[in-house]
């Protein structure tokens, strides 16, 4: 049989069809939805069995989906580790049964598990170059709003600290910009209204609250709103994602600018899957690309926001 070498990634035998597992961290937002709805439609597309899991916010949970996927014997794993430390022994259990692992959209952290060693390889966005251009944009375009609330995504997962690390970077070597304060919102639109209402309350003279996803930005909006202030006029929100929602809110004046961050993972996903089954060598970073919205394209592209 096949001796079992812990520096090697467990092959991928060839099959017309496979049956793969997706673990989902929740499915509290438009962007989680259109990635299982591209998903299951790819899945479903090509013939492939899903079993799909949703962890409902819990990083515990989502690490006994995993183990519950191996226990059924599943040939792939597609995995978005809701944080970037928690799911560490869910990638190191299917690795020790033998199922390969991709990561989608949200990454582990790389001093404990290894692209093309521990799982196959990272399909998403670049989450510093999203901080970055969202950071740039407002370099260009603040007009003396330089006080800034930012709205941090779930505390320890991979897209919170690095739209962080990104923007804060660009926003530091610019000068003159300060960042008020930085509060997680933990990417939920009610927790980001409500971090956005205090934090609004502890710096009055703040004029640009960045979001690190549609989901707090939106609920920025009504905390502005709340406020007594206008936005889009007396404070700049600025967000990623690139929902419907958003991307109407711009068109509307409310949200000045949006890094998208493209949920299709479907084709690309099951793609790279019969690719690494062929016996291709896989990167260890497949990036995604992501569009810009601001007011000079979001009505336009509206119609192809997710
Ligand atoms: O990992 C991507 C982020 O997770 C999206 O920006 C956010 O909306 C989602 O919950």
């Amino acid at each position: 049989g096949f001796g079992l070498n812990a520096q090697e990634l467990p092959k991928l035998e060839k099959k017309e069809t496979y049956k793969v597992g997706f673990a989902q961290t929740e499915s509290n937002n438009p962007w989680r939805i259109a990635q299982t709805n591209s998903m299951k439609a790819e899945a479903e597309k090509l013939g492939h069995q899903l079993v799909y899991t949703d962890a409902a916010g819990s990083a515990a949970k989502q690490v006994s989906d995993v183990n519950s996927m191996i226990a059924q014997g599943v040939d792939l794993i597609f995995l978005a580790p809701r944080e970037e430390k928690p799911l560490i022994p869910a990638v190191m259990a299917a690795k020790k049964a033998g199922i390969p692992v991709i990561l989608l959209d949200r990454s582990v952290d790389p001093s404990l598990a290894k692209a093309g060693e521990d799982y196959l390889t990272f399909i998403g966005s670049d989450f510093v170059e999203e901080g970055r251009r969202m950071a740039e944009w407002l370099i260009k375009n603040a007009d003396g709003k330089t006080k800034i609330i930012q709205l941090e995504g779930t505390t320890g997962s991979s897209p919170a600290n690095d739209r962080k690390k990104g923007f804060d970077e660009a926003i530091q070597a610019a000068g003159g910009f300060e960042i008020v304060a930085s509060q997680s919102g933990d990417f939920a639109r009610d927790k980001g209204r409500q971090v956005a209402e205090a934090l609004l309350q502890a710096h009055p003279d703040a004029n640009v609250i960045y979001a690190h996803n549609d989901e707090m930005a939106i609920g920025a909006i009504s905390a502005v709103e709340a406020a007594g202030k206008v936005p889009g006029k007396d404070i700049l929100i600025l967000s990623i994602d690139g929902g419907k929602e958003a991307v109407q809110a711009v068109v509307d004046g409310k949200i000045a600018a949006v890094v998208e961050c493209n949920p299709r993972f479907g084709p690309k996903a099951f793609e790279t899957m019969m690719r690494y089954a062929n016996g291709e060598t896989i990167a260890p970073i497949l990036v995604n690309e992501d569009k810009f919205y601001d007011a000079s394209n979001a009505a336009a592209e509206l119609a192809n926001a997710y």
